[in-house]
C-alpha cells in the first residue's frame, strides 16, 4: 500500500484564519470541512472559500474536502464547486454503506469527464459508521468493487445520536463497548477490503500525552492513520503512525534471518522462535515505512 495518510486535519472551510494556518502545516492531508463544522447559513461562503483554497494554495499536504451527506440539500452545490478544482479526495459523511460510495463515484465520473479531469483520480474516504445502518453494512465493503476507496474511517458522535444514546462513553471515560466494537469492526472491514484504516479523532486536543498513547496503540493494532482537529496534534500523529527505528531494525533483522535460512519455515533471533506470520509482519512494517517514502 503506497500513499499512506497518517494525519488528516479537519479545517472548517468558513474560517479564513484556520485556512491560512492550514496551508503551512505538515499534515499528510487536510480535510476542508463543509459539513458539521459549518452552519447552514455559512455553507455557501464555505464552499467559495474552499474552492479558492484549492485553486490557490501551495502545500505539501493532500487537500481533501468533507462534503455534506448525499441526501442533503447541499451536496449538488458542494460537488459542483469543488470537483473542477480536483481535490485529492472527498470525505463522505453519513453514508448508509458501500452503495452510497458507488453513487458518489458515479457522480464523480460524470463531473471528471465534464471538466476534463483524469478519470478516477479523486479518491473517497467514508466516515463509515455514523448510522446504525452503516455499521450493519460494514461487511459489504470487502465485497464491493470501489476503486476510488482510499480507506474506511469511523466516528462515534453521530452514531450515538443515531441510536438514541445519551453518551458514547463508559463510566471510565473510554468509549463504551458499542463504539469499541464499531472501531474494531471498521479496522477489520478496511483490512478485508485492502484499504487504509483511519482512526477517529481525539477531542481533548490539549492532552498531548493522551493522544500519543491512543495513537500509538492504534498504530500497533493496524490503523494506518487518524483524524486531527488541531494543528498541535499533527506531529504527534505523524510520529505515532510511523514505525520506530527499533521496529524497522527488528523487521530488517527478521527478513534477514529468513534470507540466511532459505530452506527453513522457522528461524530464531536471540532465542525467540519466528515463523511465517512473523516474516509477514516484518514485511508489513517495512512496506508501511516505504509507503511514507521513508
Ligand atoms: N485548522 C487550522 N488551524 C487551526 C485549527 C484547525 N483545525 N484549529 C486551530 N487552528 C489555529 C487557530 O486558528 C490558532 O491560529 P493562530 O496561531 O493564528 O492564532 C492556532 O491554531 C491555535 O489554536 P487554538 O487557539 O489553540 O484553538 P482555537 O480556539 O482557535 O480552535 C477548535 C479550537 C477546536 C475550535 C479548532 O481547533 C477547530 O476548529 N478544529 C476543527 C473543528 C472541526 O473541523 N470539526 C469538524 C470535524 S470533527
Ligand atoms: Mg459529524
Amino acid at each position: 500500500m503506497s500513499n499512506i495518510i497518517r494525519s488528516f486535519l479537519f479545517v472548517p472551510a468558513d474560517s479564513a484564519k484556520k485556512l491560512a494556518k492550514a496551508g503551512g502545516l505538515d499534515a499528510d492531508a487536510l480535510i476542508l470541512d463543509l459539513e458539521d463544522a459549518v452552519l447552514p447559513v455559512n455553507k455557501s461562503k464555505a464552499r467559495k472559500m474552499c474552492a479558492e483554497f484549492l485553486a490557490r494554495t501551495k502545500t505539501s499536504s493532500q487537500i481533501w474536502v468533507r462534503v455534506n451527506p448525499l441526501d442533503s440539500e447541499f451536496i449538488d452545490d458542494d460537488l459542483a464547486a469543488i470537483v473542477p478544482l480536483s481535490p485529492a479526495g472527498i470525505v463522505l459523511p453519513k453514508p448508509d454503506g458501500p452503495v452510497d460510495i458507488e453513487t458518489l463515484s458515479r457522480r464523480l465520473d460524470a463531473l471528471e469527464a465534464k471538466h476534463g479531469l483524469a478519470a478516477g483520480a479523486i479518491k473517497i474516504l467514508p466516515v463509515a459508521t455514523e448510522t446504525a445502518r452503516a455499521v450493519m453494512s460494514l461487511a459489504l465493503y470487502p465485497r464491493t468493487y470501489l476503486p476510488r476507496l482510499l480507506g474506511l474511517s469511523w466516528g462515534a458522535e453521530d452514531l450515538a445520536t443515531d441510536i438514541g444514546a445519551l453518551t458514547n462513553k463508559a463510566a471510565d471515560g473510554n468509549f463504551a463497548f458499542t463504539y469499541q466494537m464499531v472501531r474494531s469492526y471498521t479496522l477489520l472491514a478496511a483490512k478485508a477490503a485492502g484499504v487504509q484504516a483511519v482512526d477517529t479523532l481525539y477531542d481533548d486536543f490539549r492532552d498531548k500525552d493522551g493522544l500519543r498513547a491512543k495513537a500509538r496503540v492504534a498504530f500497533g493494532e493496524g490503523f494506518t492513520g487518524m483524524f486531527a482537529i488541531h494543528p498541535a496534534q499533527i506531529p504527534i500523529i505523524n510520529k505515532s503512525f510511523t514505525p520506530t527505528e527499533a521496529q524497522i531494525r527488528y523487521a530488517q533483522a527478521v527478513v534477514q534471518a529468513f534470507k540466511d535460512n532459505p530452506d527453513a519455515g522457522a528461524v530464531q533471533i536471540s532465542g525467540k522462535m519466528l515463523d511465517i506470520p512473523h516474516l509477514k509482519q516484518a514485511q508489513n512494517v517495512l512496506a508501511l515505512y516505504e509507503g511514507y517514502g521513508g
